[in-house]
């Protein structure tokens, strides 16, 4: 039994939380393996909602242990309020939880400048939760990581070196440096705290697939939003593909049975960048007030669009999609119409995918499809939906030569359809 890895194939939020943890039900571990606290993954459970940034979207599955991988930035804060929010319902125990000690830490002053440079002209529009600065250090080789937490002579000694690389940088954005001492003190609490979670978390997933237990790799962010193959500059800094599981967990590509690519029955982008299909106006704003498309990190309005079936069809190659998770159908209730993006034109060509630039100069090709009127969020099985939402589903199995695993038709964990398990 190999690992099933779960990836965004959007711009993010396409209901990573909630498929995660359906299929954590059958995970003996789950393993968030990039970004950091950017992410806000939704559960929904009997109407509660619960959104982890740093925790991951098993963690409300009492059998199952929860890694976070050598692949992700932590900010220590974050991470213990969740810990204690979850604690605090008595759904916690340290024992299953285990964090990398290799995993890189999120320091104030990235923070800092994640902010100040988001003021910036031209700017991102990151979630200012200082992840790029994060992986820039991580790059640059002067990071500080979890175990170094452990040490307050180590900690102290790296900080105070790391502080004088970003000095230059904070001064020209106008910024003033965080105090040493202070950041001191709150990082070794923070580190005695987490002490005892604190390991080897790749040796552990690793002895975990030998076993034969199930490990369900979850992604953040989302394909378009990857480093190397998203919409660059406007990314993240980390592999949101599914590559990134292996690099990110401390695993190799053959451990890897199954990725499961999500994506919503539209599109959404939340930040700068281009974005094709998005819709101006008011069919924008109703879309948006429908899916209640807000940011569960930042609050922010998220841009919103028809879906992008070049955009999908690029993840589903750059990730090796084995079965795709659609997820909000019941939010395209009541349109009369919808507009499915098949292609692209640039310059009088046809494209099947986005170009690796000039992702703003395209033209959409789009398809019209028949809506439906019945609301979806009762079905519990394919056969239940309308026949205009089948064809929908069926049109986009085609155009991206995958097929479809789950179908989402509301937030709740029970509002789904699984048509296949992931682990078989
Ligand atoms: P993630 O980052 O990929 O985990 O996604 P987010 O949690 O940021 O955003 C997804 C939002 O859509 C959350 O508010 C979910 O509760 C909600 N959601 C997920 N699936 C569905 C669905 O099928 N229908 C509706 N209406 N909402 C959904
Ligand atoms: P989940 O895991 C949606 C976007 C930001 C910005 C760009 C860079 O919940 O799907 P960063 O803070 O990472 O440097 O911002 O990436 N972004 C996300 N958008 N969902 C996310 O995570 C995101 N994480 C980052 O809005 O455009
Ligand atoms: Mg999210």
């Amino acid at each position: 039994m190999g690992a099933v890895v779960v990836v965004g194939a959007q711009w993010g939020d396409e209901g990573k939380g909630k498929v995660v943890d359906i299929y954590a039900r059958f995970a003996d571990q789950v393993v968030r393996y990039a970004g950091g606290a950017n992410a806000g993954h939704t559960l929904v459970v009997e109407g509660e909602q619960l959104i982890f940034h740093l925790m991951p979207s098993g963690a409300l599955h009492q059998d199952t242990r929860c890694v976070l991988a050598q692949g992700t930035v932590v900010d220590p804060k974050v991470l213990i309020d969740e810990i204690q929010t979850l604690d605090a319902r008595g759904l916690f125990a340290q024992e299953r939880f285990l964090i990398s000690e290799r995993a890189f830490l999120v320091l104030p002053q990235h923070t800092l400048v994640d902010e100040l440079r988001d003021r910036q002209a031209g700017a991102l529009g990151t979630t200012k939760r200082g992840i790029g600065p994060a992986y820039e250090d991580k790059v640059a080789r002067r990071g500080l990581r979890i175990g170094d937490l452990l040490s307050r002579e180590k900690f102290e000694r790296k900080l105070r070196a790391n502080l004088d690389a970003w000095a230059p940088v904070v001064a020209a954005l106008g910024g003033e440096l965080p105090d040493v001492a202070q950041t001191v003190e709150r990082y070794v609490k923070y580190g005695e705290t987490l002490a005892p979670m604190i390991g080897n978390a790749a040796d552990a997933v690793r002895r975990s697939l030998k076993q034969g237990e199930r490990v369900l790799m979850e992604g953040a962010q989302g394909a378009l939003l990857d480093i190397d193959s998203g919409t660059y500059p406007f990314v993240t800094s980390s592999s949101t593909v599914a590559g990134g599981a292996c690099v990110g967990a401390g695993i190799g590509p053959t451990s890897i049975s199954s990725v499961v690519g999500i994506s919503k029955a539209y599109a959404t982008r939340v930040g700068n960048g281009p974005f094709p299909t998005e819709m101006e106006g008011d069919a924008g704003d109703a879309l948006r007030e429908a899916g209640a498309e807000f940011g569960a990190t930042t609050g922010r309005p998220r841009r919103c669009g028809w879906l992008d079936l070049p955009a999908l069809r690029f993840a589903a190659q750059v990730s090796s999609f084995s079965g795709l998770a659609l997820t909000k159908i019941d939010v395209l209730t009541g349109m009369k119409e919808l507009q499915l993006c098949t292609g692209y034109e640039l310059d009088g060509k046809r494209l099947d995918t986005p170009p690796y630039d000039d992702l703003d100069r395209v033209t959409p090709v789009y398809e019209t499809m028949p809506g439906w009127d019945e609301p979806v969020s009762g079905c519990r099985r394919v056969e239940d939906l309308p026949e205009n939402a089948r064809a929908y589903i069926t049109r986009i199995e085609e155009e991206i030569e995958c097929p479809v695993w789950l179908v989402s038709v509301g937030p709740d964990r029970e509002q789904t359809i699984v048509v296949r398990e992931p682990f078989g």
